[in-house]
């Protein structure tokens, strides 16, 4: 930035320094030239009525005084360019050949001048101007006038002139840079300041904070690195409970495992029917950490996002029936209706078995948690465009302040009755990320004690039958079969 304006500064300096200082030495110079050809002019009408009547003495007084009057050298030539007459005496006798005199001598015009350098070699310069102009008498040109001054003193105003501008020049580029300085460190130091946050978050984790200010780039850029700090560091703890949780989990079975074989090794004389027994308790203990780690492997893929979908087109209401089909001899035992209903035929795209734990995740929950006698009842239809799988138990119910934790990893209402019943805590977790993966939502009402009523919506799939012109009657059949009571 710095080296930027400095060097826009100078270029436009330069640039108008070479302007003014062109405009005004001409304006200058050729001002002098004017006055001067005036005075030489007037002095050659002067000249004349003395050359004309040979009045020599009269001349030189005259060549004298205005010598003196402008502080100039005066000459009288005679019209071949020899001088006549020389306020310095110096060139007396002598005929000169520079342009301003040939001019006037031979080329017929009757004024004209010209700038010299008469320094000596290596000194300072020292301008000087020749004006000459014709002393005509009666049409005759009987002289020529010459006049010499020195214009060093308007060079002199120039160079004074560029002395000062180059003092503002300075001045400027002085204050330009302190200027630019001073905004370049307004931007840069609260980028500092964040990239110092940044560091500092690397070095001791994601608790540390940018205190925004304003609302300029840098604290929106703040901001954003503030809300990804508290996700990460969300994200983190989430891991943490997780894997406590999970460690929790696994080590119930594992502590019941050793128990049961502990109270085996030290009993000294083992009956068959004891050890079966041990053995059938501790084999249930082996099945239920299978379950937990199956579901955890699930939700773990799920998080690296690798779960492998693999999408078709297929009937809900067909899997939901298939579901509570397998699902039917547990309902029987526990004492529990489940009854089906299917609106129409309902497409989507979707993983079967994937869909299919989800049904028997919810169907699985409603049936536990309804005391014997309750009803469990399992509808699929359409709304809109998209196709609902709802599961409505006169069950337990979920207390208010407990249905915001549902859907969390390991988390049960009632710990001793889940884990009696088989639960991990991980069931609705994986339905909540196997519908979010197929674009579809989920939610829950429930009244404590009444029962509970899940549902859940996904983007319906088009019928494919649809896509055949087949005849009314047979398409009117197919449609039929899935509304058939199972
Ligand atoms: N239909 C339901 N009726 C009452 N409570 C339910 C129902 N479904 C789920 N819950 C509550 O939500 C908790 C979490 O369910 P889930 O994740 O499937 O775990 P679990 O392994 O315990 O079934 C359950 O422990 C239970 O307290
Ligand atoms: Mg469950």
């Amino acid at each position: 930035m710095l080296l930027g304006s400095l060097g826009i500064v100078t270029l436009s300096f330069c640039l108008i320094v070479y302007t003014v200082m062109s405009v005004t030495a001409s304006f200058l110079v050729e001002r002098r030239m004017r006055e001067n050809l005036a005075l030489v002019d007037e002095f050659a009408l002067e000249a004349a009525s003395y050359l004309k009547n040979a009045d020599a003495n009269g001349l030189y007084e005259l060549c004298l005084s205005r010598a003196e009057a402008e502080n100039a050298r005066f000459l009288i030539l005679s019209p071949g360019g020899t001088v006549w007459i020389d306020t310095l005496a110096g060139l007396s006798g002598v005929r000169l050949g520079h342009a301003e005199v040939v001019d006037i001598a031979q080329g017929g015009a009757t004024l004209s001048y010209g700038l010299h350098n008469v320094s000596e070699k290596g000194a300072l310069p020292s301008w000087v101007g020749y004006y000459t102009a014709a002393v005509a008498y009666d049409a005759d040109m009987v002289g020529i006038a010459m006049m010499s001054a020195s214009v060093q003193d308007v060079f002199d105003q120039l160079a004074q002139i560029q002395q000062s501008l180059f003092l503002g020049f300075l001045l400027v580029l002085l204050l330009v840079s302190g200027l630019t300085f001073w905004f370049s460190s307004l931007i840069t130091s609260p980028i500092n300041a964040l990239n110092d946050v940044m560091q500092q978050a690397v070095r001791q984790g994601f608790s540390v904070r940018f205190s925004v200010k304003g609302n300029d780039e840098v604290a929106q850029l703040g901001q954003t690195f503030n809300a990804m700090s508290e996700k990460l560091q969300n994200m983190d703890k989430m891991r943490n409970d997780f894997i406590s949780n999970a460690s929790h989990e696994l080590k119930t079975p594992l502590s019941a495992m050793k128990i049961l074989i502990e109270s085996l090794l030290s009993t000294k004389e083992l009956d068959e029917a004891m050890t079966r027994d041990f053995l059938g308790d501790i084999n249930r203990e082996i099945d239920r950490l299978n379950l937990i780690v199956q579901d955890l492997l699930t939700l773990v893929r799920f998080d690296g996002k690798t779960m492998p979908l693999k999408k078709e087109l297929l009937s809900l209401g067909e899997l939901a029936y298939d579901m509570v089909q397998r699902l039917s001899p547990i309902a029987q035992r526990a004492g529990i209706d489940v009854d089906v209903e299917l609106d129409e035929l309902c497409y989507v795209e979707g993983d079967p078995s994937r869909l299919a734990q989800v049904v028997y995740n919810l169907v699985d929950n409603a049936i536990k948690y309804t005391p014997k006698g309750g009803r469990v009842l399992v509808q699929v239809g359409r709304s809109g465009q998209r196709v609902l799988l709802k599961v409505q138990d006169t069950g337990i119910g979920i207390p208010e302040s407990a249905i915001s934790h549902i859907f969390d990893r390991f988390y049960r209402v009632d710990k001793a009755r889940s884990r009696a019943t088989g639960g991990t805590g991980l069931g609705l977790s994986i339905v909540q990320n196997i519908v979010r993966v197929h674009d579809g939502d989920i939610e829950v009402q429930s009244k404590d004690g009444e029962g509970t009523c899940f549902t859940v919506y996904l983007p319906a799939a088009p019928d494919p039958l649809d896509d055949f012109d087949e005849p009314d009657a047979l398409a009117a059949d197919n449609k039929e079969e899935p509304h058939e009571e199972p």
